[in-house]
């Protein structure tokens, strides 16, 4: 693997996840592999999860760790080649990618979607940028498209608790009130591909996904006829690809809540945080003893844990 910046980038995700497993078990079980290297972790947007718990497998493999919120405390970057670099942009990205693999072994970055230009955000030009002029391998940390590690813990999670051949898991789109991007549900369903599993997607109409991304996957225009049987829900947000970056409809009839649940299989309730309570999901759900938010945000260190020693072991 020379980045991760996909799933596409794993060869064996089965493995991957199973490594995962294996080092939430024992996470200092190779604690001295990492020593004497350096994470960057760059963030040009906010986090809390995986800001912490990418530091946290880090730490827990020896690696020393550097952390930049990009946005506000470094020189804005240009990525436009062959530019008069007169306005706010004050440093190229080939001198930066460079710069940065000179103190650091991997670096790990998230760039979340700008929701104003399709093309750019799919161009990925943070992350392949760096990808193309640092000599240090990429690690996703959420992209405009993209959110791997989230989709390797929620991949745990499901394994975890049992996801068996042909049962139900269920991607329901639910209201918010700002745009969001389009990177966790993406990369769920780009994992749930992988998965021997019923697979469903529900949202209204106009909220279609990237038709690449979901092409031959069931899309369910009634909520409650898609949570029947249901035995995993996952509950996520994103904004229009059609009307790209627009909020088309905030009303709560697409609130997850618990009489909505019990259409279903008595389903475990997932998602990736953070969630705004009772406009996403209600109380009720996010404190029944089915919802796995929790253990999905725990997953989160061992997923991350599981590419940052893939990347040791094959160095
Ligand atoms: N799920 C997730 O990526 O959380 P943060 O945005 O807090 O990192």
């Amino acid at each position: 693997m020379e980045h991760f910046i996909t799933l596409d980038d794993i060869t064996d995700l089965y493995k991957i996840v199973d490594l995962a497993a294996s080092l939430k078990q024992d996470p200092f079980a190779f604690e001295k592999q990492g020593k004497r290297k350096t994470l960057g972790l760059l963030f040009f947007n906010p986090s809390l999860r995986t800001r912490l718990s990418t530091q946290k497998a880090a730490q827990n493999l020896g690696f020393n760790t550097m952390v930049m919120n990009f946005s506000n405390e470094a020189w804005a970057l240009e990525f436009e080649d062959g530019t008069e670099m007169r306005g706010i942009r004050s440093e190229h990205i080939r001198e930066a990618a460079a710069v940065v693999s000179q103190y650091c072994d991997f670096v790990a970055i998230r760039a979340f979607a700008s929701l104003t230009d399709k093309e750019q955000d799919e161009a990925e030009v943070v992350l392949r940028s760096f990808a193309k002029y640092a000599s240090i391998p990429v690690i996703n940390m959420e992209s405009a498209t993209a959110h791997p590690l989230q989709a390797l813990a929620d991949a745990l999670t499901l394994k975890e608790h049992h996801l068996k051949p042909k049962q139900k898991v269920v991607l329901t789109w639910a209201p918010h009130p700002k745009a969001l991007p389009h990177a966790v549900a993406n990369s769920f369903i780009r994992m749930m591909r992988q998965q021997d599993a019923e697979f469903v997607i529900t949202h209204p109409e106009g909220y279609e996904l990237n038709p690449e991304i979901t092409r031959g996957i069931p899309i369910e225009y009634d909520q409650k006829k898609a949570l029947e049987g249901a035995d995993f829900v996952y509950t996520k947000n994103w904004c229009s690809y059609t009307q790209y970056g627009e909020v088309l409809r905030t009303d709560a009839e697409w609130m997850l809540n618990t009489e909505k649940m019990q259409h279903s299989n008595n389903a475990k309730f997932m998602h990736c945080l953070p969630i705004r309570r009772n406009i996403v999901a209600a109380d009720g759900v996010l404190d029944s003893p089915n919802s796995l938010v929790i253990e999905q945000a725990n997953n989160r260190t061992y997923a991350a844990q599981a590419v940052l020693k893939s990347f040791l072991d094959h160095a």
